[in-house]
């Protein structure tokens, strides 16, 4: 995160334009279509419980039926004991609201059957405050050009204010940090020359050493401070874009994967519901959270494919952490919680044909609530295709068998569901790719722009002191930060109630003693696995960088025939970094879950923000580990895994100006839940066309 200066992407629907794809839900998990976000609308504002005005909306989202609830409704009475609605499903359909009025957070529940109404309100008392709206961030950037002290902060850099742009940072939480600005809804401005003549790469070039305190309630600038001018860097070799750059290029001309289905696309949507291969699940779409995958299940073809075999109830991301790394007056607050404070589908950017998805992609839109209620149309901003990037699923050759050796070889071809989200400088590409195997791999890549700090300095022998980062052109820091990503990932392996296993893998010393009597062998070494339940929340939180383990979930009601639990196990694929903050750290008390990876808690329907539900200046005391502070039982019960993906980022030359994708991941891997490898029933690969084609191929 950075500098929103530039809101792109926002169109704005008029509440009367019927949606005739969307106006009507389907599922009970189906996003708020446009004509529900103006009913909620509606209703808020006829409500008699907030009468102050102006009323800002800041979240309006599905509050989602009771879980036993949905379950049953999509898998019936064998899925859940508890449903509390019998045969005929009607499940409520219901909105939570955040407003700001009056100085005050609102909190509705909003029914949207119907004629829609207010349910419940109440008053948000505690610390912190609702995501940011663009009109927040669209009228603070205004302020600035009329604000005396600024503009001549800019003549003092020989700059006219024409040339300046400013966003909205959020200011963090620092204790009892002076002035505290009474608890009021404060955040940082910071600026940039903007100059898109000169480059597109506006990031490139901060006006270091101002900064502005913006009070966004009152909307007034409140605090500034110029405390030294430094050389503003230079706009060439900044820019990306391709006219910019010009030729000659290197690479190849365009992507080689043409992609060619003769059979047409493998999968199938049905409002939100997907089906592919042996899965089926639900994409859905939050303001806050970005996309929401649910109800993911396998048809087990192997065990007669009669009943959907649940692997995943809920994912989605739910917070981005990115502290950086230079405690200065202009960068300590750089302490940013993207889902939080921006909201990562108020973020994400309309994906580009061809390009951030391939040519057999289909899109979808989503749907959110401007600060004025009304509907905002998000458009193309999840993809899903098949990916085949000439990879094999399995395969053996055997060269022993009588005559001759012969190969048999299945190709890797997977589901991808995929969004990016620019947060200011940043892209993050957040992908749910779903395999044939079982697995679900979830990965997070990061492109963008980095955040620079300008400086005096042109060369590395001129720097002295800690400049908190690399000089990574003339007169430019990319400073030192991390990236948290966290994921709610509410597993239901096979059924609600699941166990998380601890299979910790330790050396041991071969002392030649043999329970089956054998004799004794020369090893000296060799490893085993302790396995081990975890009982409580406390046993459930791991730090995977420690000792080797294989990490389970297993449902400990269910086994395969020949005994063991049925279970997925979590594959950590790169990017495993723990914060190294202090705990004392007021950054690290708002995000305290970042110094471990794997955090396991009983599933409970409102914790879902693992940073808390205010996580705008939040102060830790709403979030994944104070929650867990309660140790509560989970061992066989519903559980849920909360997953962070974790970067520390040192920039480098080759980040500048535009920085080439890093990735990490995770993969869910079925472990025990078949029994036997599901690949064994698919298709060889048919004689696909020779691929010489130079034209683009059907979708
Ligand atoms: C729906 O709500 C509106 C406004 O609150 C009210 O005027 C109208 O009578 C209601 N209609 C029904 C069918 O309840
Ligand atoms: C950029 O170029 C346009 C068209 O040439 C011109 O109108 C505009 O004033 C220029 N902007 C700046 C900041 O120089
Ligand atoms: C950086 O250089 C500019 C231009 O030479 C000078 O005015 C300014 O004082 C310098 N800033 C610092 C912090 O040394
Ligand atoms: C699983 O797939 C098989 C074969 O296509 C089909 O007959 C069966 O109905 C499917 N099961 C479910 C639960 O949809
Ligand atoms: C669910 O979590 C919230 C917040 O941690 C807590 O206040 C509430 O009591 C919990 N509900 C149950 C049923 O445990
Ligand atoms: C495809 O390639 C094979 C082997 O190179 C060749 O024998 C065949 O004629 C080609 N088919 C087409 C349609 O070009």
């Amino acid at each position: 995160m950075g500098h929103p200066v530039v809101a792109v992407g926002i169109v704005f629907v008029s509440a009367f334009i019927a949606m005739a794809a969307s106006s009507q839900y389907s599922h009970p998990l189906d996003p708020l279509t446009a004509t529900e976000i103006t009913a909620i609308r509606a209703a808020v504002l006829a409500s008699p419980l907030v009468p102050a005005r102006p009323l800002f909306f800041h979240y309006v989202g599905l509050d989602e039926p009771d879980k036993p609830d949905v379950l049953f409704y999509a898998y019936g009475a064998a899925a859940t004991a508890a449903a509390t609605t019998s045969s005929q499903m009607t499940l409520p359909r219901r909105a939570f609201v955040i407003a700001r009025a009056g100085g005050q957070s609102h909190e509705f529940t909003v029914d949207i059957a119907d004629n829609a109404s207010v349910l419940s309100h109440a008053i948000h008392r505690g610390p912190g405050f609702p995501m940011f709206t663009a009109e927040d961030q669209i009228a603070a950037m205004a302020l600035p050009y009329k604000y005396p002290p600024f503009v001549e902060s800019v003549w003092r850099r020989g700059l006219d204010v024409g040339e300046v742009g400013c966003g909205v940072l959020s200011r963090g939480w620092f204790g009892r940090e002076q002035p505290a600005y009474g608890g009021a809804r404060v955040a940082k401005m910071e600026c940039l020359v903007v100059d898109y003549n000169a480059t597109a790469n506006i990031y490139a070039r901060p006006l270091e050493g101002v900064v502005m305190v913006v009070d966004l309630d009152q909307m007034a600038i409140i605090g500034y401070r110029d405390r030294a001018v430094f050389t503003v860097p230079k706009a060439e070799g900044t820019d990306y874009r391709a006219d910019k750059v010009g030729p000659p290029f290197t690479g190849p001309a365009a992507p080689p994967g043409v992609v060619v289905q003769p059979d047409g696309r493998g999968f199938h949507v049905d409002g939100h519901l997907v089906k592919w291969a042996n899965w089926e699940f639900h994409v859905g779409f939050d303001m806050r959270a970005g996309t929401v995958i649910s109800l993911a299940s396998l048809n087990d073809t192997d065990a007669g494919g009669l009943q959907w075999r649940r692997v995943l109830y809920r994912g989605f991301v739910s917070e981005i952490f990115v502290p950086y790394m230079d405690p200065e007056e202009e960068w300590y607050f750089h302490t940013f919680v993207d889902a939080g404070e921006y909201g990562l589908g108020a973020s994400a950017s309309q994906l580009q044909r061809g390009a951030d998805c391939p040519a057999n992609a289909v899109y979808t839109d989503g749907y959110y609530a401007g600060s004025d209620g009304k509907p905002v149309k998000a458009e193309d901003v999840i993809c899903l295709f098949e990916r085949y990037a000439g990879d094999v699923a399995w395969r053996h050759t055997d060269g022993i068998g009588p005559g001759r050796p012969f190969s048999e070889v299945r190709s890797d071809v997977t589901l991808v569901v995929r969004m990016v989200v620019t947060v200011g400088n940043y892209d993050y590409t957040l992908d749910w790719e779903f395999k044939t195997v079982g697995s679900i791999k979830i990965v997070v890549s990061l492109s963008g722009i980095l955040e620079m700090k300008a400086i005096n300095y042109t060369h590395v022998d001129q720097i002295r002191e800690d400049t908190h980062g690399t000089l990574i052109t003339e007169n430019t820091i990319g400073v030192y930060h991390d990236h948290f990503v966290t994921y709610h990932l509410d597993l239901d392996i096979d059924g609600t109630k699941n166990s998380f296993i601890k299979n910790t893998i330790v050396p041991k010393r071969n002392t030649g003693v043999r329970a089956t009597g054998g004799a004794p062998t020369p090893r000296r070494s060799y490893w085993t696995v302790l396995y081990e339940v975890a009982e409580t929340e406390a046993e459930g939180q791991v730090n995977i960088n420690g000792a080797p383990a294989d990490l389970l979930f297993v449902n400990p009601n269910k086994k395969t025939k020949v005994g063991n639990e049925v279970g997925y196990r979590l594959i950590p694929a790169g990017a495993t970094a723990t914060s190294l903050l202090a705990d004392d750290d007021y950054p690290e008390r708002r995000a305290s879950y970042t110094k471990k990876q794997v955090w396991v808690t009983p599933y409970n329907k409102s914790e879902k923000w693992v940073s808390g539900l205010y996580a705008e200046q939040s102060t830790g005391d709403d979030n994944l580990a104070a929650w867990s502070k309660r140790n509560r039982r989970i061992k066989d019960e519903d559980i849920v895994l909360w997953y962070t993906v974790g970067l520390h980022h040192v920039p480098y030359q080759e980040d500048f100006p535009v920085m080439p994708t890093i990735s990490g991941a995770l993969e869910l891997r079925p472990s025990n839940f078949f029994e036997r490898n599901p690949l064994i029933r698919t298709k060889p690969p048919g004689n696909s066309p020779n691929c010489s084609c130079s034209v683009g191929g059907s979708g």
